[in-house]
């Protein structure tokens, strides 16, 4: 079992890569997403108020159903700290300062987070893996094998196959069309 302390750790270190991750980007939360949920969470769904304290990121919760607060702490506890150590696994070189900014673009906050993000490689709508594997085949081989599966397992996702054309989550997920 993790403890509060723990995870309010985590957060707080994930924050701060995110901070570091991005140049002129203010602190997301503060570090105090857990206790005080002083941001003003405009897109989420819940109707305000009077619902029983859940752990941060909400765990127990499908990501479908999470609230929009519930999202962004899942983002800095689970989703930074684990693609960012795969990232770089890849190649710590170019993804030492990875954060969120390195998927959801510099402007992700102001955009509140949306997906696909336009500030990353637009990929062509049609066959994006082969034009992707002419550009870059280390890369899409990683984009494949690694980075679809993980973040489609990290928000509840199947990861979609282009064979059996089956699944939800896939490139553009993330990038942009062409
Ligand atoms: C590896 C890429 C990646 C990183 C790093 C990442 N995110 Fe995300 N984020 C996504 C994707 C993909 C989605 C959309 C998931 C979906 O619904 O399909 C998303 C969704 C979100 C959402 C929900 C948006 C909505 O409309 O519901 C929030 C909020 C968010 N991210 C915040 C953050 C924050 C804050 C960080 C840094 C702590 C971060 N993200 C890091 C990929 C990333
Ligand atoms: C979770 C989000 C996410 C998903 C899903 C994803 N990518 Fe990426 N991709 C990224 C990020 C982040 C980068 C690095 C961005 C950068 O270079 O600044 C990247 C980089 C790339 C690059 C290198 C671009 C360059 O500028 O050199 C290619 C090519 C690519 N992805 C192809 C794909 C393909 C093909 C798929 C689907 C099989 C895919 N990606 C799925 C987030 C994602």
């Amino acid at each position: 079992m993790t403890t509060k302390t723990a995870l309010l750790a985590t957060l707080v270190l994930a924050v701060l890569a995110c901070e570091k991750g991005g140049e002129t980007t203010p602190p997301t939360t503060g570090g105090e997403a857990t206790d005080t949920p002083t941001d003003t969470t405009a897109a989420g769904g819940d109707a305000g108020g009077g619902e029983a304290k859940t752990e941060p990121g909400a765990p127990g919760v499908k990501w479908a159903d999470k609230t929009y607060q519930q999202r962004k702490e899942w983002m800095g506890i689970e989703v930074l700290p684990q693609m960012k150590a795969m990232f770089k696994e890849y190649d710590e070189a170019q993804f030492k300062g990875f954060g969120c900014d390195t998927c959801h673009g510099a402007d992700g906050k102001d955009k509140n987070f949306a997906m696909p993000t336009d500030s990353i490689y637009p990929l062509p709508k049609d066959d994006p893996v082969k034009a992707a594997m002419e550009y870059d085949e280390a890369v899409t081989k990683f984009m494949v094998e690694k980075v679809t599966p993980e973040m489609a397992r990290l928000v509840d996702e199947e990861p979609y196959d282009p064979k059996t054309k089956t699944g939800t989550f896939g490139c553009f997920s993330c990038h942009p069309t062409e």
